[in-house]
C-alpha cells in the first residue's frame, strides 16, 4: 500500500523501496501514531468532515489495533510498509474498511511525524531524567557513606591539593543535575503541537488545534506551519543533551578506571561490572566503564550526523528529515543504557579511604597551603611560591616528603620555617578545612552542598510535581 499512488504509473524499483522505507525504525512510534489518530478522528468529527458513525467506526478500529499491538510485543515481525503511518492506515482499512481513507483528510505525514517525534522527545527526556536521578542518588549515597574520606585532588592527573572524596562525587552530581535540567528545558521547548500544520501551509478544514493539543498532552500549538513541519530542534536538543551527558559519563568512567587501577587503588568496581582476561588469570578489568567511555564517541557522532542532515535543507519538509530518527533513537538508547549501568557501578563501588589518605602524603599537596601561610606572614605570594617550589625540588631530589624535613633543612629554602609551617605542610585535614568558601572542599561547605543535593534530587524526580 502507498499513500500516494495516483500520480504514478511506472513500476517502483524494489531496491529503492527498501532503501527508502523507514518502517524498520519508526515502528517504535506506533502507539504515538495510534494515539494521534484517535485524537485526530475526534477533530475531524468536530470539523464535520466525519459523521459521528464514521468517527465511531474509525475509533473502534484504531482501538482494536492498539489492543492488538499492546498484547503482542512482537507485532512488527514479518510486517513491511513505507513507514509506520502507512502501516497503520493499511491495517485500519483492513479492520474498518473504506472509511479508513478519510483519516488523513487535511493532514500530511509531515505534520504527523513531527507530532510523534515531539511526543517521543518529551517521553525520552523524562525517562532519561529519571535514570539520571538514580545515578545522582547513588553518588549521594556514596558521598554520605564516605563523608570523611580525603582524596588527592589532581589537575593534569598530577597531585594538586587534597579534597574530600564527597566533594569529588558532588562535582559529578552537579554535571548530571545540569544534564537533567537540560533535558527538562528540551522537553518544555518541544511541547508544541505540529498537527494541523498540514504539509507546510496549514489546513482548509476547521481543525481545532488548541483542543487537539490538549488531547495529546501538548501545552501549546506551534505558531508557524512552515517552521514546525521541518523543525527538528527538539531532536537535535535531545541528542545534544545525550551527547553532553555521555561526555560527563565518559569522564566519570575515566576517573574510575584510573582510580581502580592498583597504582591508585582508591576504589574497586563490583565483580558484577568487571570482566576477566582469557589469558591472564589475575585480571579484573573495568569493562563497564570502558564501554561507557567508548560509546560516548558514538553519541557525539549521532549529534554531528543529525546536525549535518539539517544544515542546508531548503524549507519546509524534505525527505532528509526522515534520518532524524536513526540518530535520535541511537543516542537515547545508548545514553539510557550507559546512565543505568553507571548508576549501578557507582552504587556498588567499594572505596578505600586509607589508600586515598596514604596517597595524599605523597606529591606535596599542601605546598599551596605553605605558600599561603607565608603570605599571611607578609611574604609576597610570588616569593612564597618560589621558596616553596625550591623546597619541593629539594625534597623530591632526596625522595623525602614534607614530614621528613628537619627545620634547618627547610630553612635553607624557606627562611621563616618553624613548627607552625611544619604543621601546615603535614596536615591535609587542615588544608581541607581552610578552603571554607562557598563551593569549596571544607567539610562544613561539603555537608551543606550534600544536604541541598539530597533535597534537589527528590524534586528532579518529579520536575512538574
Ligand atoms: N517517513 C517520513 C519521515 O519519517 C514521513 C513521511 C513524509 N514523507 C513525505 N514524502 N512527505 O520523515
Amino acid at each position: 500500500m502507498k499513500l500516494w499512488g495516483g500520480r504514478f504509473s511506472g513500476r517502483r524499483d524494489p531496491q529503492f523501496e527498501k532503501f527508502s522505507e523507514s518502517f524498520s525504525l519508526d515502528q517504535r512510534f506506533v502507539l504515538y501514531d495510534l494515539r494521534v489518530n484517535l485524537a485526530y478522528v475526534q477533530a475531524l468529527r468536530r470539523a464535520r468532515v466525519l459523521k459521528p458513525r464514521e468517527a465511531a467506526q474509525l475509533t473502534a478500529g484504531l482501538e482494536a489495533l492498539s489492543r492488538k499491538i499492546q498484547r503482542n510485543s512482537n507485532w512488527a515481525k514479518g510486517q513491511a510498509a513505507e513507514d509506520v503511518h502507512t502501516w497503520v492506515e493499511a491495517e485500519l482499512e483492513r479492520i474498518a474498511g473504506g472509511v479508513a481513507g478519510k483519516l488523513r483528510t487535511g493532514r500530511s505525514r509531515n505534520d504527523l511525524v513531527a507530532t510523534e517525534m515531539r511526543m517521543y522527545v518529551k517521553d525520552s527526556a523524562l525517562q532519561l531524567a529519571h535514570s539520571l536521578a538514580d545515578l545522582m542518588d547513588a553518588l549521594l549515597v556514596q558521598a554520605r557513606r564516605n563523608s570523611s574520606a580525603i582524596l588527592p585532588g589532581y589537575t593534569h592527573l598530577q597531585p594538586a591539593q587534597p579534597i574530600l572524596f564527597a566533594h569529588y562525587l558532588l562535582a559529578y552530581f552537579e554535571m548530571f543535575s545540569r544534564d537533567c535540567t537540560r533535558l527538562v528545558d528540551c522537553l518544555v521547548r518541544a511541547d508544541e503541537l505540529p498537527l494541523g500544520a498540514g504539509a507546510l501551509a496549514g489546513t482548509t478544514f476547521a481543525i481545532e488545534r488548541e483542543r487537539l493539543a490538549r488531547d495529546l498532552g501538548f501545552s501549546r500549538v506551534a505558531g508557524n506551519s512552515l517552521d514546525v513541519t521541518c523543525d527538528r530542534d527538539p531532536a537535535a536538543e535531545l541528542v545534544f543533551a545525550c551527547a553532553l551527558c555521555m561526555v560527563h559519563l565518559s569522564r566519570l568512567a575515566e576517573d574510575l578506571i584510573v582510580y581502580s587501577s592498583p597504582g591508585f587503588g582508591y576504589v574497586e568496581l563490583a565483580d558484577a561490572y568487571s570482566t576477566g582476561s582469557s589469558i591472564m588469570p589475575q585480571k579484573k578489568n573495568p569493562d563497564s566503564m570502558e564501554l561507557i567511555r567508548g560509546r560516548s564517541g558514538a553519541v557525539l557522532g549521532n549529534l554531528a550526523g543529525l546536525l549535518a542532515v539539517l544544515k542546508g535543507l531548503p524549507s519546509a519538509y524534505d525527505r532528509d528529515l526522515q534520518e532524524d530518527k536513526a540518530a535520535m533513537f541511537a543516542a537515547v538508547d545508548t545514553t539510557l543504557g550507559a546512565v543505568q549501568i553507571a548508576a549501578r557501578v557507582v552504587a556498588t563501588l567499594r572505596t578505600h579511604p586509607e589508600r586515598m589518605k596514604a596517597m595524599t602524603e605523597l606529591g606535596f599537596l599542601t605546598a599551596t597551603d605553605v605558600a599561603d601561610e607565608l603570605v599571611r606572614r607578609g611574604v609576597p605570594f610570588a616569593s612564597a611560591h618560589e621558596q616553596v617550589g625550591k623546597l619541593v625540588q629539594h625534597c623530591a631530589s632526596l625522595g623525602k616528603t614534607f614530614r621528613e624535613l628537619s627545620t634547618q633543612e627547610a630553612m635553607q629554602f624557606v627562611p621563616g620555617w618553624d613548627s607552625n609551617l611544619h604543621e601546615v605542610a603535614t596536615s591535609v585535614q587542615r588544608s581541607i578545612a581552610r578552603r571554607d568558601v562557598t563551593g569549596g572542599t571544607a567539610p562544613r561547605q561539603v555537608a551543606r552542598r550534600l544536604a541541598r543535593a539530597e533535597k534537589a534530587v527528590a524534586s528532579l524526580r518529579n520536575p512538574f510535581g
